[in-house]
């Protein structure tokens, strides 16, 4: 699996310190209520696991299940629900748990459809962001760390399928996917 790696963009610690500064800025700003930490599976699940122990205030959990990528290495741009939340939020403060924010439509697609169930607010919380790739004005509440456009996986992000559970982020080379 490390094999098809080019290059590592963020090793472990980097990583953990970030989640950690993160936890602490949500810990801050919510410390009034109770928000509802929303993963965006399957990608955001590493992300979420992490982070939810750094947040220092009650928190509650729900996952929400997408699909806009099939197994290629750009969004499709149509997004349809496959599992979606649980809880009911209406009133409630929902922070969106997300791996990477690329075009942007999977996320201004969720924000839209949260906001049609009367929540609190709705914030955006993402462990990668790739400006130059957004397609829609969308705006990131909490961004772990702007990345290049090109294809990364690890910590939760795939290619195929493949690679989530590696510890850190990483470009994946090339041929793995052209060929
Ligand atoms: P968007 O709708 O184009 O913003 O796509 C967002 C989703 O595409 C993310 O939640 C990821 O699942 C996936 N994605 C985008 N870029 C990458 C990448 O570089 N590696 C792995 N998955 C990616
Ligand atoms: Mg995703």
């Amino acid at each position: 699996m490390r094999n098809d790696i080019s290059t590592i963009l963020l090793d472990e610690q980097t990583i953990q310190a970030k989640v950690i500064e993160l936890g602490k800025r949500i810990s801050e700003d919510y410390k009034d209520c109770v928000p509802v930490l929303i993963c965006i599976l399957r990608g955001g699940v590493v992300f979420l696991s992490d982070l939810m122990k750094k947040i220092s205030i009650p928190v509650e959990i729900d996952f929400m299940s997408l699909s806009s990528y099939g197994s290629g290495t750009e969004s499709s741009g149509v997004v349809k629900i496959r599992k979606d939340i649980d809880a009911n939020i209406s009133g409630r403060d929902i922070i969106i748990v997300e791996d990477i924010v690329d075009s942007g439509l999977t996320l201004k697609y969720i924000k839209d459809y949260f906001q049609r169930h009367n929540p609190k607010s709705v914030k955006i919380c993402t462990l990668l962001d790739k400006p130059k790739a957004h397609k829609t004005d969308i705006k990131i509440d909490y961004c772990g760390f702007e990345v290049g456009n090109e294809f990364v996986v690890g910590y939760g992000l795939d290619y195929a399928e493949k690679y989530r559970n590696l510890p850190f982020i990483g470009i994946l080379k090339e041929e793995i996917y052209t060929n």
